[in-house]
């Protein structure tokens, strides 16, 4: 790194504009672009809002619609669609997936965001990553970490524990980091724990490199950065945009307050970054056509039937159908801000069903629709079915802002409260980034189909799943709730005075509903299709389970076998640990296999700082949803062994328990000195043993030193650590 100056060293770790690196002594500049489901390259002015307009591109569902396929196959070839249009527009690097877990429903970017769950997250992340990368154009794994509202985004602090941090917010990160190996991870804005993730030494370093072996670089969120040296410190390598503020690197590194090696460290990773991506696959176009093809398929895989009454759907030819509702002329496909494509061509419902006969039933800027809704109910009086399209206008959601409410427009209620009293049989189609309530309408309706945000060929896809050309077989990858109040967050969403305390912990979604047993109006992982399936022969062991699923309609459908442990304890009523989506002719049987993994069955240990697999008996469940178990299995696991350091505030239950420690324990007790009466048996053991000679109670201090010095002995240590006292600090 001798043969280029602290200035240019400095240069190379700041943009040289909005979308490039800098080129300097022989490193070239790079192209970074967003987004996660579409090409956004501007071609002169350049923002980090989707404020201005952007080369054609296709715009491919959302993570909200992408996630709900459960198809990390789908999720791989969208990825390499989306590196070929990045290829051919010269991008080094796309910024995306997303992969920030759905904490609250009220999140304006949750449309850009996979799952509640943290383990299908990673699934479908890693699935996209692999994708982009395979052409040779580096993702950006974002935003790095804990950033689940928008509210306060670029100053809030997130405060969450160390073990919900673990076990929720950093697994799908290190999942898709350790399996698909990102080129780049984006820090997020916010603070985590009172420190800014720009400047997240234990976060940038100490966990993403350290302990998960990223060896890419780390890029900024836009605008991010808010103390250039603590942030190279930290282990950000490149600020975007620039600030001009590269002789503070400069001035750090002469002043000896930063270590030039840090600087060249920082170099190093932008130029490996430069050698992984200039060998990007080149591509003088692409198949513009084919990719619209994909994201109808994509589309067609990622809404969900969570309703059908009466098998109302697929329609059956010759019925007399109207479609009503503006968002079905004028559709809603995406979400708003950075990650907002302008698409090659749009398709909406009503020209692909046909148009059918049309009436707008309202207007998506809220306006009053005079006579709008007049003019739908008389069509749906004249009609056997009515196509009702509803859901949430623009201005609703989108990055940069969070929702207030989960309702839909009260205009549109009413709307299908009119038509749902003068026509039989109504279908409610939803076009929405975040779940919305359905619960105070849904009686109104015979037939619900979530359609999320599905992107340009969403209109097509549609129509395939009313008409039955295909099948649904998306599953709901958030809970829906039958209110805003249920949602575990919601007392601690979106918090103030620049604080946010994650006081659910690790109970997000179904993790919350599912231990205290809250009705729901859909649950994690509910989607109809148009056939139905049976679970057999189910078996289980501490490597692997098997589950055999047939399809026993009468009609070819896809399934998403679901598989989650339940564990006793401190943990919540079950999780998930493994999915598979299968594709089954009418009568046709699959044997799924699913792996398991120490890991699969390990909690975090704030005590050990560390995942621990306790022994004992735990329920593997497979079904159809979290609250759809078809079969159990009992397994009973050694756990991993770890029996602890023993100290003097170490209880007498601990004590007992520990393999060594219940023997010189009991060698040193006078026969007869358990209490006989249980209760008091019960109390003992969790008093730390120290306190027993305060309490004047059979062990006197000496005997409890004693006792430890004899472990440390055995285990040729010296004495027990200072006793731990619990005391949990999320991250230093
Ligand atoms: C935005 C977003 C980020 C995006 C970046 C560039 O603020 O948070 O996801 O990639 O800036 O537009």
């Amino acid at each position: 790194m001798t043969d280029r100056t602290l200035e240019e060293k400095a240069s190379l770790t700041s943009g040289s504009g909005t979308w490039h690196t800098t080129a300097a002594a022989g490193v070239p500049a790079l192209t970074l672009a967003d987004g996660p489901h579409g090409l956004r390259v501007q071609r002169r002015s350049g923002d980090a809002l989707g404020l201005h307009d952007s080369v054609p591109a296709t715009c491919f569902p959302p993570a909200v619609a992408l996630g709900s396929s459960w198809n990390p196959r789908l999720a791989r070839e969208v990825g390499a669609a989306l590196a070929r249009e990045a290829a051919a527009l010269g991008v080094n690097v796309l910024l995306g997936p997303g992969v920030n877990i759905k904490r609250s429903p009220l999140c304006g970017r949750n449309f850009e965001y996979f799952s509640e769950d943290p383990h299908l997250t990673g699934v479908m992340g890693a699935a996209m990553v692999t994708g982009i990368q395979s052409l040779g154009v580096g993702a950006s794994l974002k935003h790095f970490a804990v950033n689940n509202q928008e509210t306060d985004r670029m100053r809030v602090s997130a405060e969450v524990d160390e073990r919900t941090l673990r076990e929720i917010y950093l697994p799908a990160f290190e999942h898709i980091v350790r399996e698909a190996r990102p080129y780049t991870v984006m820090c997020s804005y916010n603070r985590v724990n009172g420190v800014y993730a720009s400047q997240h030494r234990w976060l940038l370093t100490e966990v993403l490199r350290a302990e998960w072996g990223f060896d890419g670089l780390v890029v900024s969120d836009w605008g991010a950065v808010n103390d250039r040296v603590a942030a190279l410190a930290a282990g950000l390598d490149l600020e975007m945009p620039p600030t001009g503020t590269d002789e503070q690197i400069t001035e750090a590194v002469r002043a000896g307050r930063l270590e030039e090696k840090i600087l060249d460290q920082a170099v190093t990773r932008l130029i490996q970054l430069v050698r992984r991506t200039e060998g990007r696959a080149r591509f003088d176009g692409w198949d513009a056509e084919a990719h619209h093809e994909l994201a109808r398929e994509a589309a067609r895989q990622s809404a969900v039937l969570l309703k059908n009454d009466g098998g109302v759907l697929p329609l059956r030819p010759g019925r007399r159908v109207c479609v009503l509702g503006e968002l079905a002329r004028t559709p809603r496909y995406q979400g708003g801000g950075s990650s907002h494509v302008t698409p090659t061509r749009l398709e909406n419902a009503w020209q692909a069903l046909g148009e059918p006969p049309f009436a707008a039933g309202y207007r998506l800027d809220g306006g009053p629709g005079a006579g709008l809704r007049e003019e739908a109910v008389a069509l749906a009086a004249g009609s056997e079915v009515a196509l009702v399209f509803l859901g949430l206008p623009e201005h609703a959601e989108s990055e940069g802002f969070d929702r207030t409410t989960i309702d839909l427009p009260a205009d549109q209620v009413s709307l299908l409260r009119a038509v749902a009293d003068v026509c039989e049989e109504v279908v409610v189609v939803l076009s929405n980034g975040g779940v919305v309530s359905v619960a105070e309408w849904r009686d109104s309706a015979t037939a619900i189909l979530e359609g999320w945000l599905l992107g340009q060929a969403g209109g097509a896809a549609i129509a395939d799943l009313l008409t039955g050309v295909c099948g649904p077989s998306g599953r709901l990858t958030e809970t829906i709730p039958l209110r805003l109040a249920d949602v575990p967050s919601h007392l601690h969403f979106p918090g103030s005075d620049g604080v946010v305390v994650y006081g659910e912990g690790r109970y997000v979604g179904y993790r919350h509903y599912d231990t205290l047993d809250v009705e729901v109006a859909y649950p994690f992982g509910h989607g109809l299709t148009y056939s139905r399936f049976d679970y057999s022969d189910l078996q289980a062991a501490l490597d692997g389970v098997e589950v055999t699923v047939t399809n026993a309609g009468d009609r070819f459908a896809q399934e998403v076998v679901q598989l989650y442990l339940a564990f006793d304890g401190d943990r919540p009523r079950h999780e998930l640990r493994g999915f598979a989506k299968v594709s089954l002719e009418p009568g046709e049987s699959e044997r799924v296999r699913f792996a398991l993994t120490e890991r699969d069955l390990a909690r975090w240990s704030v005590r050990r700082h560390g995942w621990q697999v306790d022994p004992g008996t735990f329920t593997v469940e497979v079904g159809a949803s979290s609250r759809d178990i078809r079969l159990r299995a009992e397994l009973t696991t050694p756990g991993d062994g770890y029996v602890g350091t023993l100290s003097r505030m170490s209880t007498l239950g601990e004590w007992l328990a520990h393999p060594r420690g219940g023997e010189v324990l009991r060698a040193a007790l006078k026969p007869g000195a358990a209490p006989a009466d249980p209760a008091l048996m019960r109390l003992a053991l969790g008093v730390p043993l120290a306190k027993f000679a305060t309490f004047g109670v059979g062990l006197s201090t000496e005997v409890v030193d004693a006792l430890v010095a004899a472990l440390a002995q055995d285990s040729g240590t010296d004495a027990a650590p200072a006793p731990d006292t619990g005391a949990v600090t999320a991250t230093p």
